[in-house]
């Protein structure tokens, strides 16, 4: 069967950072609220930057670690809630921007979850078809639907992107599953573009991201551990086999309850949600990326990559790099 690799990985952040402290210009907060209840110490956000200059600063890095030339990708899919505009899909920006072939090129939207879900449709297409090589993104510009008023949001978000190439080689992914439960979506959503008609042209807004944190909170705390402990049973492999855990940055409080229920050891945790905050679809990508670039990850290891989001959408890959 194909080996279905990660050839390079490549991220990217905007330049503006917005500290704890900056915040509390804009909102009734504090750095000590904010980093003991989420770990989050900064967050950048664009200035004139839209989410596909996001996306191919961070492929154009991806394409140079993978040592590939870019007309061999065959596939590009971006995990992302915020593109550019409503359509066309960032992928297809993409395409013609890193000067691609005419490849196959479309947008994931499972929130947060969305990378994890990408990297697991990129595998069965490269594995099931003549496809060799895909790119593989998740990239929000997430303050676009933030409330900056909104003190029990907005300190949680930041943008960025983070990428991987895909396809032959020395590693591969060995499992992965993805989950879904729209009845609960009440407790997290970006809220709704309205209807229009020929008598009600109302002008369209973007939605504000509104959540139940608490809700949220526990659904995480439940998510992670159950995909964690599936993969692991369905593969034969304890904890011990595992190398990294690379969890969504969401919340440090989320991270550290899964990783106590499941027995991790800490250092077999990679963190950085104290830079980014929550990046969404581009959290697992980014730290994926700075695993890789910091030599936490090395060939042949095992690592376990867990991502949950609004839907509640959530999903876990295991990756022997
Ligand atoms: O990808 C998934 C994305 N979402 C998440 O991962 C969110 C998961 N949930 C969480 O991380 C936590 O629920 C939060 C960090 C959002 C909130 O923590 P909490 O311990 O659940 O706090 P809380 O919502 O119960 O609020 C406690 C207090 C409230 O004040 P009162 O009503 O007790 O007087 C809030 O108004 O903290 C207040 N508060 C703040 N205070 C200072 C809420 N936000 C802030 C703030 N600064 N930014």
């Amino acid at each position: 069967m194909k080996k279905v690799s990660i050839l390079g990985t490549g991220s990217y952040i905007p330049k503006r950072v917005l500290t704890n402290n900056d915040l509390q210009n804009f909102i009734e907060t504090n750095d000590e609220w904010i980093t003991t209840r989420t770990g989050i110490k900064e967050r950048h956000i664009v200035e004139n930057e839209n989410t596909s200059d996001l996306a191919y600063h961070a492929a154009l890095r991806a394409i140079e670690a993978a040592k590939i030339n870019k007309d061999e990708i065959d596939m590009v899919i971006v995990a992302t809630f915020s593109g550019d505009n409503a359509f066309p899909a960032v992928a297809n920006v993409l395409q013609s921007r890193l000067g691609l072939r005419e490849v196959m090129a479309f947008d994931i939207n499972a929130a947060c979850s969305g990378f994890v879900y990408a990297l697991n449709v990129a595998e069965k297409a490269l594995r099931n078809s003549k496809m060799n090589k895909a790119l593989v993104i998740g990239a929000e510009v997430i303050s676009k639907y933030v409330d900056w008023e909104d003190r029990n949001t907005c300190v949680l978000f930041g943008d960025g992107a983070g990428a991987v190439i895909l396809g032959e080689g020395l590693g591969d992914i060995i499992d992965n599953n993805c989950y879904s439960r729209g009845d609960v979506n009440r407790y997290l959503h970006g809220s709704g573009t309205p209807l229009k008609s020929p008598e009600n042209n109302v002008g369209n807004t973007v939605g504000n991201i509104e959540m139940n944190g608490r809700e949220v909170f526990k659904f995480a705390t439940r998510a992670v551990p159950s995909s964690v402990n599936i993969i692991l049973e369905e593969n034969n492999l304890t904890v011990d086999d595992i190398s990294l855990f690379v969890f969504h940055q969401a919340n440090l409080r989320i991270i550290e309850k899964a990783t106590k229920d499941l027995n991790i050891p800490m250092e077999k945790l990679f963190v950085n949600i104290e830079k980014y905050g929550n990046t969404s679809a581009a959290s697992v990508a980014i730290a994926l990326d700075e695993a890789v670039r910091s030599g936490r990850v090395k060939r042949g290891d095992k690592i376990i990559s867990v991502a949950f989001g609004a839907g509640f959408t959530w999903g876990a890959i295991l990756i022997e790099y």
